[in-house]
């Protein structure tokens, strides 16, 4: 595996969550975040959680971006725009931006069980209109929570749904999803659909309120096995 990923605000729980995944599974991962010696110390904490052997570094956001091949976005919506912007010179041509953000309602104040719905149709579509030309945008991991990430020996039982306009970029993301055991990665479709599959994350957060829970997973059942790109 000779590729990098960055993970954008990679010291919250759901950026740390998936770098934990990715990093057992042998993955190179630069933990980002506005702060070094916080990404520093969230490298630190993989370390003592999985051994001194991981491919793990913390750095500033526009380094980790810079470095990367693969630049995972996992910062709140209400931040999202300034970040993509603040990021956006270290994005070059063919790079892979992945943008897990669930416009939540609770950006603005509201309930988190609750969606906003962006002028640009989906947090994605927003991102997508402002990294430069070339950078494929792939929007998943809306739908795995950080709880069930975070617990690093158990298996995942969950689909990731990706969504994106670019297949080579979609299978590259598909086979980063599949190294969290237990997940399948299913082609959602174009970049658009992203509306669809972020609308599920408030519906997860309703779920596990209402049931008492932070397991909750999403399944599509009666598909064959996909092939991607
Ligand atoms: N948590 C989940 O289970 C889950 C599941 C699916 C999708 N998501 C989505 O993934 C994204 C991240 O979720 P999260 O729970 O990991 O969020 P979080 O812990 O609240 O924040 C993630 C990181 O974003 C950065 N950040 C926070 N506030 C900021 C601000 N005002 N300006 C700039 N950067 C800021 C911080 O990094 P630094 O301070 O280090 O810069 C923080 O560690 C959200 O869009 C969420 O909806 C989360």
């Amino acid at each position: 595996m000779d590729r990098t990923v960055a993970i954008i605000g990679g010291t919250g729980s759901q950026g740390f969550g998936l770098a934990l995944r990715w990093l057992k599974a042998g993955e190179h991962v630069i933990i980002g975040s506005r702060f070094r010696e916080k990404a520093q110390a969230k490298a630190d904490e993989a370390r003592k959680i999985l051994g001194r052997g991981i491919k793990v570094e913390g750095s500033s956001n526009d380094e980790a971006a810079g470095k990367a091949d693969i630049i995972v976005l996992t910062v709140p919506f209400e931040v999202q725009l300034s970040i993509v912007k603040r990021i956006r010179p270290y994005l070059s041509d063919g790079k892979i931006l992945v943008d897990v953000t669930v416009p939540l309602a609770s950006s603005i104040g509201g309930d988190p069980w609750k969606i906003l719905y962006p002028w640009d149709g989906s947090a994605a579509e927003q991102a997508a209109r402002y990294v430069p030309r070339g950078v494929r945008v792939v929007s998943a991991f809306h739908t795995i929570s950080s709880d069930i990430l975070s617990d690093i020996d158990s298996e995942v039982d969950c689909d990731v749904l990706i969504c994106g306009d670019d297949d080579e970029a979609k299978r590259i993301v598909a086979e980063l999803a599949e190294e969290i055991p237990g997940v399948r990665a299913v082609d959602c479709g174009p970049l658009e659909n992203s509306r669809l599959t972020e609308s599920l994350a408030p519906l997860m957060i309703y779920l596990c309120k209402s049931y008492g829970v932070k397991t909750v997973g999403i399944r599509i059942t009666g598909i064959p096995t996909i092939r991607w790109g």
